[in-house]
């Protein structure tokens, strides 16, 4: 991919993996816009990117929100001009959700809006201002596979990243004739606020795939990755 500057946005990125993706994509000398649905956290985590020499434009970003998604993709634009990259990476894993047959129905609608409408209406709101060859980026989980066994945890959050990746596929379909790449990695079990303290994988580790697919010579389209290899959905 572009040996050129590409203008990479990644939602939920003042902390975690997302503000770990942006790191190493502003350290790589891309122009990066670094997204939080709270403007304090976000400006926060802008500044502690600046305190080590790096740069990013701060939007703020609520992924839940149709109004606060349709009011960054006109910042984009006018800023801007266009987007190369879109890193879906926001998304919540609610600690009530233990049954889905028995937990109150907002926990599903509320997982369900974050982590599958909100990447979709990103992707329906930035498509305008992604030119051929763009890439957009889905973070997944294991737990949404098809394929391995369901182990019953936190089922809302895991059928949520089941419906991403099948929503990447369809979307795969539709923009090929585009060329917009559409492609769902998983980044491991990482050591954030989600992941837990006893996570084996480092930020830097669960970041990896998301950056190479966002930068590498990567020519796959509507694939699940981990490691940077095609996994079975
Ligand atoms: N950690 C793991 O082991 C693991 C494993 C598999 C997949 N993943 C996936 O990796 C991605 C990043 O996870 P993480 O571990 O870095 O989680 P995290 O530390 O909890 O960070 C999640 C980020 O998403 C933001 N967010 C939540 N709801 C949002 C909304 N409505 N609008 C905008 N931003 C919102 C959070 O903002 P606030 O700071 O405001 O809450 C935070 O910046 C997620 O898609 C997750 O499902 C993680």
């Amino acid at each position: 991919m572009p040996k050129h500057r590409i203008i990479i946005l990644t939602t939920g990125s003042n902390k975690g993996i997302g503000f770990e993706v942006v790191r190493q994509l502003a350290a790589a000398g891309h122009t990066v816009i670094l997204t939080a649905r709270n403007a304090e956290k976000g400006n926060e985590a802008v500044h502690r990117l600046n305190s080590t020499g790096l740069n990013a434009f701060f939007l703020p970003l609520d992924v839940s929100d149709e109004n606060s998604i349709r009011q960054a993709a006109v910042t984009v634009k006018e800023k801007f001009q266009r987007l190369d990259v879109l890193i879906n990476n926001a998304a919540i894993l609610l600690k009530e959700d233990v049954s889905l047959s028995t937990d109150d129905d907002r926990i599903f609608e509320q997982t369900w809006r974050t982590n599958v409408l909100g990447p979709l209406l990103m992707i329906k709101y930035f498509l305008p201002l992604m030119p051929e060859g763009s890439r957009i980026i889905n973070t997944s989980s294991g737990g949404g596979s098809m394929t391995d066994p369901v182990g019953g945890w936190s089922p809302a959050y895991c059928v949520s990243k089941s419906a991403l990746n099948a929503m990447t596929r369809h979307l795969a379909f539709e923009l090929a004739p585009r060329n917009i790449s559409v492609n769902a990695y998983c980044p491991g079990w990482v050591r954030t606020d989600m992941g837990g303290k006893s996570a084996p994988r480092t930020v830097e580790q669960g970041a990896d795939t998301a950056v190479w697919l966002a930068t590498a010579d990567v020519r796959e389209t509507g694939k699940f990755f981990r490691d940077r290899t095609v996994i079975p959905w």
